[in-house]
């Protein structure tokens, strides 16, 4: 509703939050485009070290989430979504900061993305100060099987 400040909250997730992460991933991604993850390899991704999750709830309903890795120095982020429902409220925005700080506080240096070419989500990395740095052609297969390149976005974090 126009005029109304939400609350965003962040919480660091675990396998608990699985079903829920679920929920928002089955309806923040169109499976046009095969970017969605199952439970089963969230769930597997969890268990690897260097791996956190962040959950944002809005008005204290989850809403959005990022999943991330860091490995020696470097860090991918891995997913992040919101629900429909709560888009262009600043969650993906507050998420991928909270990333940005984690990373940081993990000694990381450099934080790389992939993000299917055309996803709106590059203005977001664009304002957040990624840079594309590649492009893997035909990395996502779509519901029909059709391809989609994606392209690779870094930024730094000192
Ligand atoms: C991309 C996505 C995560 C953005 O989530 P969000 O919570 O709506 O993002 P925010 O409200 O934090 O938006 C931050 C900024 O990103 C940009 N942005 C976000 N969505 C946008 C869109 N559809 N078109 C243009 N710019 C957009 C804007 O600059 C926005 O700031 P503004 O609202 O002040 O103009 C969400 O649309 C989504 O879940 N998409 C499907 C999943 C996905 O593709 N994830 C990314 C790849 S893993």
């Amino acid at each position: 509703m126009s005029g109304t400040i939400n609350l965003i909250e962040l919480r660091e997730g675990g396998a608990h939050d699985l079903h829920s992460v679920n929920r928002i991933m089955q309806e923040a991604f169109d499976p046009r485009f095969g970017e969605a993850w199952t439970s089963a390899q969230c769930l597997g991704m969890l268990s690897l070290p260097g791996v956190w999750l962040v959950v944002a709830s809005v008005d204290g309903q989850d809403a959005g989430f990022s999943l991330a890795r860091a490995i020696a120095g470097e860090a991918e982020l891995l997913l992040l979504a919101t629900h429909p429902a709560a888009r262009r409220r600043g969650v993906a925005g507050a998420l991928l900061r909270a990333v940005i700080e984690e990373a940081r506080g993990r000694g990381v240096a450099r934080l790389h993305l992939e993000v299917r070419s055309g996803n709106d989500a590059v203005w977001l990395y664009r304002r957040e100060g990624f840079e594309k740095v590649g492009e893997r052609r035909d990395y996502y297969r779509g519901r029909s099987g059709q391809l989609f390149d994606a392209h690779t976005y870094a930024r730094d974090l000192d």
